[in-house]
């Protein structure tokens, strides 16, 4: 079985932190900078963990051997962090291993984000991304991003446009009944895939 968790990074994941960083962007931000995420009261870094378990797979082989359960620790596979600027939620980070990637992660973590969001009382979310990012561009999108602008040749590896998008009304009680019925899309979808969500993992 394998089990899903998101929570806020801690000092001890800094490290695989850069690592998947590294992995998912090239190395976009420096240990010292995710641990002065830490630090900051405006800040949600959150992390999105695997574990994985053989019961389930061969319980009736294993009762029958007596050889204990495998249990994979919990390792990172997802990054997200948003910055609470005014009344403005700005999402700097986002990202899923690859290895993992299309499993529906992506989404969940989105929406923990957003739902940190929406607890902080934020009006509205942005964030740039590259215009050849389809998939990121596209799961914004889905939780209703905008595009409301772009700026010219914002990256400078490729000189690629940024284009930046928004999603409002996130203070709202009819946003947080949106995020419920998310919620249970979301949870279905993991569930496919096979992936058992931790009861807390949806609840912060
Ligand atoms: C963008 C990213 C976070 C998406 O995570 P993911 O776990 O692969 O996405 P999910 O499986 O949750 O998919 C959710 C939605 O994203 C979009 N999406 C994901 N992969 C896609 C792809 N290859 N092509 C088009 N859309 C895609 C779709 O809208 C999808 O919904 P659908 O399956 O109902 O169509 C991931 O691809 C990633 O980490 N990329 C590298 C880092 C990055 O570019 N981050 C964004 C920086 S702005």
């Amino acid at each position: 079985m394998r089990f899903l968790q998101i929570k806020h990074l801690t000092t001890e994941d800094l490290n695989s932190a850069v690592e998947l960083d590294r992995l998912c962007f090239g190395g976009l931000w420096t240990l010292e900078g995710y641990g002065r995420e830490l630090g900051s009261p405006n800040s949600d870094l959150l992390g999105l963990w695997s574990s994985e378990t053989d019961v389930g797979k061969s319980a009736r082989n294993l009762a029958d051997t007596g050889v204990p359960p495998l249990q994979i620790p919990p390792i990172l596979i997802g990054l997200g962090c948003l910055w609470a600027i005014l009344e403005e939620a700005h999402i700097t980070i986002l990202a899923i291993h690859p290895r993992f990637q299309g499993q529906g992660l992506g989404q969940a973590l989105l929406w923990a984000l957003l739902k940190k969001a929406h607890y902080r009382q934020l009006e509205r979310a942005t964030l740039e991304v590259r215009e050849s990012n389809l998939a990121a561009v596209s799961l914004y999108k889905k939780f209703g991003f905008k595009e409301a602008g772009r700026r010219k040749r914002y990256y400078e590896d490729t000189g690629e446009d940024a284009l930046v998008m928004w999603r409002s009304g996130i203070e709202k009680p009819e946003f947080q009944q949106y995020l419920a019925v998310e919620k249970v899309q979301s949870c279905d979808r993991l569930h496919q895939k096979n992936w058992h969500l931790a009861i807390d993992t949806f609840e912060f």
